[in-house]
């Protein structure tokens, strides 16, 4: 009887899914096994309709297109996280459902692609029986035990080329700029698109800030005649003592959704200063379209060592980012503890040491 694989993707999207499902498939198809595609993330496994025969021959072009072919899905009776570390238990019933969902479908195994709360929900997939194998995948690299993970660096190639995009528009104006990216706890995509675009000031989840310190910036540019700033905030930065800034109320179930610090922080600037200022929101753009040549090769080795696990019946496990190796670490390991930037870190220091204001 031939071999047969299940993979899903779940979680909000980014850029590199789709190459990771044509690595799964090509290599499970290499070693003679049947790919079978669970469609909108868990839920698939709940309603067995929604699955799909992944054939070799379908997988041409997904290399570079944006997206899942999957589809997914960060809601439903699956969802598993509610905050920053707080994991809900899914309900028994549910993941018993899965899990004869699972066998009835004749699957080997697992691949579950996702951030931190589909890992989460795939850990307790496991100890319900699935043998399940785990890929990191968020635009924000928020995961523990990978170097990085995939879709950050094609997040970072889009927001450096709207930086550049808004310096030319400041300085023509003689504005400050403020452009809000993504990033919930970890800043690692407003610090790195940061120091790459040329900010003047940076403003992540790991460092409250205050409005003297930000403004202090931009007069003291205007002191040197330099008549424009660049500000990048992440969507997770917090003036201290505040809260997150977001956009309707908070779930039960779901975390909130963040969004409107950019605005904050361009009226405040302007207040203070006087100077015209402009906020500009890059929201799910950093979400979409193609993966960069980085993330294609690490979604194609992502997808490769997947399948490498299940040959090895390393199930539990999560393929992870050792330069220069494609290592394995168990999914536990991964969940309940985001990677946050340290502020001690190399790309912080970089940042100081050339002058850029954090807002502390
Ligand atoms: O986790 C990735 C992320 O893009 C965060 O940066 C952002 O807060 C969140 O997803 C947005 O999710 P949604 O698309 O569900 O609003």
């Amino acid at each position: 009887m031939t071999t047969r694989i299940g993979i899903l993707t779940g979680g909000g999207d980014c850029p590199g899914l789709n190459a990771v499902i044509r690595a799964v498939v090509k290599s499970a198809a290499k070693r003679g096994w049947e790919t079978l595609g669970i469609l909108g993330g868990f839920e698939g496994l709940l309603q067995l309709t929604n699955t799909r025969v992944l054939d070799y021959h379908q997988m041409d072009g997904l290399l570079y297109l944006g997206g899942t072919v999957l589809g997914t899905s960060n809601k439903g009776r699956f969802s598993g996280k509610a905050g920053h570390g707080e994991t809900r238990q899914i309900d028994p019933a549910v993941l018993a459902e899965a899990r004869a969902g699972f066998e009835s479908l004749g699957l080997r195994a697992l691949v579950v692609v996702g951030g931190d709360g589909s890992l989460t929900i795939a850990q307790q997939c496991f100890e319900a029986g699935i043998p399940v194998i785990g890929v990191p995948k968020t635009i924000d690299n928020d995961i523990e035990g990978t170097v990085v993970t995939f879709g950050f660096d094609s997040a970072v190639a889009f927001a450096t080329d709207a930086l550049d995009r808004l310096r030319t528009t400041a300085q023509s104006h003689e504005r400050v700029m403020v452009g809000e990216v993504m990033g919930r706890y970890a800043g690692w995509i407003a610090a790195h698109a940061g120091i790459a675009g040329g900010a003047d000031v940076i403003l992540i989840p790991e460092i409250p800030f205050s409005f003297d310190s930000v403004c202090r910036v931009v007069t003291e540019r205007e002191a040197q005649g330099k008549h424009f700033t660049l500000v990048v905030v992440a969507e997770g930065a917090r003036e201290a003592g505040r809260d997150f800034v977001t956009v309707g109320e908070t779930g039960a179930i779901r975390e909130a959704r963040l969004g409107g610090i950019g605005a904050v922080v361009a009226s405040e600037i302007g207040k203070r200063t006087g100077k015209e200022t402009r906020v500009c929101v890059l929201g799910h753009l950093q979400r979409g379209g193609s993966p960069t040549t980085f993330d294609r090769l690490l979604c194609t080795r992502f997808g490769a060592g997947a399948v490498r696990l299940i040959a090895e019946e390393k199930y539990g496990y999560m393929v992870a980012h050792r330069p220069p190796d494609t290592d394995a670490i168990l999914i536990t390991e991964a969940i309940g503890r985001l990677r946050t930037v340290p502020p001690d870190c190399d790309i912080l220091r970089t940042g100081r040491a050339l002058g850029i204001g954090f807002g502390d």
